[in-house]
């Protein structure tokens, strides 16, 4: 039989959040709640889902590939030029095309041990090694990332703020690095909660494009535009490196359905600052909450908080399935005394903390 090529033979796949389906099915209940992917609970924004019920009588069409109208609109709203901008099926997708694009077998990536681990999974799909960076206090370590970087340092992977950690790299130091690292190295900056963020040591990295050439930003529509089902992500950097990865995007790899919906998304400004506040006030909550039930938890910039348990999580995390809330583990990071909390509705807020007092500490 054959078999798959020894980098993909390695690779360790991602595992993502129970389905709620399926966790009513398995237990034969109805009404259980997912507080696991990061998913905006506010749901789509209205406006998305207007033009993606239109575009619908068009689908017999190819998408266009280009995505030529959402690209113009884009570059308006972030201020930038369209030929600054590539689209992806997912912001994944914009990090898988980043890594083909540039990452040669045997070329270096440095990233965090806790950093988003479809970074690990795209350096090595594509027969390259993952240079892994410690994170104390769950926070990349820009100055030890530097400090990695060797001759065969082709990218460096920047959540920011981070998942699964939540925590954030600020202005100062996000300059400093950006300052220090030299231009032959891509600087790979995922933003995918970048509109959750209030923090005003925020570093918006559109706004270094011009000084620095080799800045990858990541965003995506998946989180507060609430499209994750849609799949569209996008990247901003300068021109002849989107040229280059144009090259390793596939013709159609955003549908037209998803270009319509976030066209739409762009104008909804009120779904946008409803979810932002509906966040908020949750994250207020929750911390409130779990300081109660003397659970740490890390500090958070984004729509989720990573809490430590200080023991296996797993009894835990069991027992919220069986009251119907479905929550995320991350020992696939490394962090194996811990849970990860996505930010709900109030209610689901509520559900939650009622669960926990009732299965946490059995
Ligand atoms: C840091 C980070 N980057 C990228 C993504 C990918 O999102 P999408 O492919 O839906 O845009 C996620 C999703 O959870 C994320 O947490």
């Amino acid at each position: 039989m054959i078999k798959p090529n020894p980098f993909v033979r390695d690779l360790i796949p991602y595992i993502p959040g129970k389905p709620v389906e399926e966790l009513e099915r398995e237990l034969g209940i109805t009404g259980a709640i997912k507080i696991a992917s990061n998913e905006n609970p506010v749901g789509p924004s209205p406006l998305a889902l207007k033009a993606a019920g239109k575009a619908l009588g068009n689908i017999h069409r190819y998408p266009d590939g280009d995505a030529f109208y959402l690209k113009h609109k884009l570059a308006r709203v972030l201020n930038t030029a369209p030929e600054r901008l590539i689209f992806g099926n997912g912001s994944n997708d914009v990090l898988d095309i980043a890594a083909r694009a540039f990452l040669s077998p045997g070329d270096e990536a440095v990233m965090g041990e806790f950093a988003f681990i479809v970074y690990p999974i795209v350096t090595q799909a594509v027969g390259a090694k993952a240079v892994i960076s410690p994170m104390p206090d769950y926070k990349h370590n820009l100055r030890d990332m530097y400090s990695r970087i060797t001759p065969r340092t082709r990218v460096v992977f920047i959540a920011n703020p981070n998942n699964p950690t939540g925590t954030m790299v600020k202005r100062e130091e996000m300059e400093w690095f950006l300052a220090n690292v030299g231009g032959d190295v891509l600087v790979v900056i995922d933003e995918a909660y970048f509109e959750y963020v209030e923090d005003p040591d925020y570093p918006d990295t559109l706004l270094y494009q011009n000084r620095h050439k080799s800045i990858l930003t990541v965003r995506t529509f998946s989180k507060i535009y609430g499209l994750a089902g849609l799949r569209l992500g996008y990247g901003v950097s300068d021109p002849e490196l989107i040229s280059a990865m144009q090259r390793a995007r596939h013709p159609f790899n955003t549908s037209s359905v998803a270009q319509e919906a976030a066209l739409a998304a762009l104008d909804d400004h009120e779904h946008v600052k409803r979810s932002r506040d509906v966040n908020r006030e949750g994250l207020r909550y929750l911390r409130d909450q779990l300081g109660k039930l003397r659970i740490n938890h890390t500090p958070t910039y984004t729509n989720f908080i990573l809490i430590d348990l200080e023991k296996d999580p797993m009894p835990l995390y069991n027992a919220l399935l069986r009251e119907g809330v479905i929550v995320r583990p991350v020992g696939g990071y490394g962090l194996k005394t811990h849970l990860r909390v996505t930010v709900g509705l109030p209610e689901e807020n509520e559900r939650f903390v009622k669960a926990m007092n009732k299965v946490a500490g059995k």
